[in-house]
């Protein structure tokens, strides 16, 4: 058996070793607030997505072929979305433990135009692709052989003159209950929906965006004004990105304590053998619980 002394020297290693890798591989708690910021100052939070529905846990890199889009709310021409992007995801270090995208997880996949900023869209978007099943498989979101996509991918082509369109790409939690709303149906062509609607139709089948990424597409210029969408204050990022840690520390304390209710399709329980653990309360080592607890869960598998 481990002594204590042992247990918090590694559980401080691990620390240390978590806090390198996060660097390299993980997306930042800032650029999850971001994508989050950006969605409310493009207008496409609250509505039509409303805000109860994000929960942004990985960047999404978005290519179209050889056509990166190297940042959110960047502007794209019709020339260059003609080829059906493919997704990648940056998840958090938090994400990862919660297991948001492992392999057995599913995700519902649109690709939608919210139309103009600042126009009154009522609530319709318009769907350019939508397919539910997806996996992800090494950072890469695969759609499943099996499950043919509701609309194929029909790349953007905003009228002349209209303006910036806004296309939201989206990825929503499929959760086993899932059972595809009857409308649309499989092979629908380019059309106006709502997308609560659908998300209501899926019966609580659906969960959070997990993962999102706008772009801008025009075509001509503009023949009536268009309200600018002001870019993210930085230091809105930084409190919403440190509001973010903090409660990711309280939702890893609570997974220690509780069972994983929050997981809808996990299969795995790592939260049994935790309870046996007490350390003082306060936040230093609070952290160190849940440092803990990942390593001892790490070393139980
Ligand atoms: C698609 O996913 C649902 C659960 O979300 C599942 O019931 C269904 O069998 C899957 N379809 C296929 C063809 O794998
Ligand atoms: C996880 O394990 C704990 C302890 O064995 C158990 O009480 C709890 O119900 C389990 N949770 C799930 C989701 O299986």
């Amino acid at each position: 058996m481990l002594s204590k002394t042992t247990v918090l020297s590694s559980v401080l290693l691990a620390l240390s070793v978590n806090h390198c890798l996060a660097q390299d591989n993980d997306a930042s708690y800032e650029e999850i607030a971001a994508v989050d910021l950006s969605f409310r100052n493009a207008g496409l939070n609250p509505s039509p997505i409303p805000s109860e529905w994000m929960d942004i846990q990985a960047v999404l890199k978005v290519s179209f072929g050889d056509v990166d889009v190297a940042n959110i709310g960047d502007t794209l021409t019709v020339a260059q979305v003609q080829t059906a992007p493919t997704y990648t995801l940056s998840e958090t270090e938090e994400a990862d433990e919660k297991d948001t995208f492992d392999s057995d997880r599913l995700f519902t996949v649109a690709f939608l135009d919210a139309g103009v900023y600042g126009r009154d869209n009522s609530n319709q978007v318009t769907r350019h692709f939508l397919q539910n099943n997806f996996t992800v498989d090494d950072d890469v979101l695969r759609p499943s052989s099996n499950v043919a996509p509701i609309t194929s991918y029909g790349a953007p082509f905003p009228t002349n003159g209209d303006g910036p369109h806004r296309y939201m790409q989206l990825v929503f939690q499929q959760y086993q209950n899932f059972t595809p709303p009857s409308s649309p149906s499989t092979g629908s062509p380019i059309q106006t929906m709502s997308i609560t609607d659908y998300y209501r139709a899926s019966n609580g089948g659906l969960g959070k965006v997990v993962a999102a990424n706008y772009i801008l597409i025009e075509q001509g210029q503009a023949t009536a004004s268009v309200s600018s969408i002001q870019p993210v204050n930085t230091q809105s990022i930084d409190s919403l990105a440190s509001s973010l840690s903090v409660q990711a520390t309280a939702t890893g304390l609570s997974t220690t304590r509780t069972s994983s209710t929050s997981s809808p399709t996990s299969t795995r329980n790592s939260s049994g053998a935790m309870a046996s653990l007490s350390f003082p309360s306060s936040t230093l080592s609070a952290l160190v619980t849940v440092a803990g607890a990942a390593l001892l869960g790490g070393m139980l598998l």
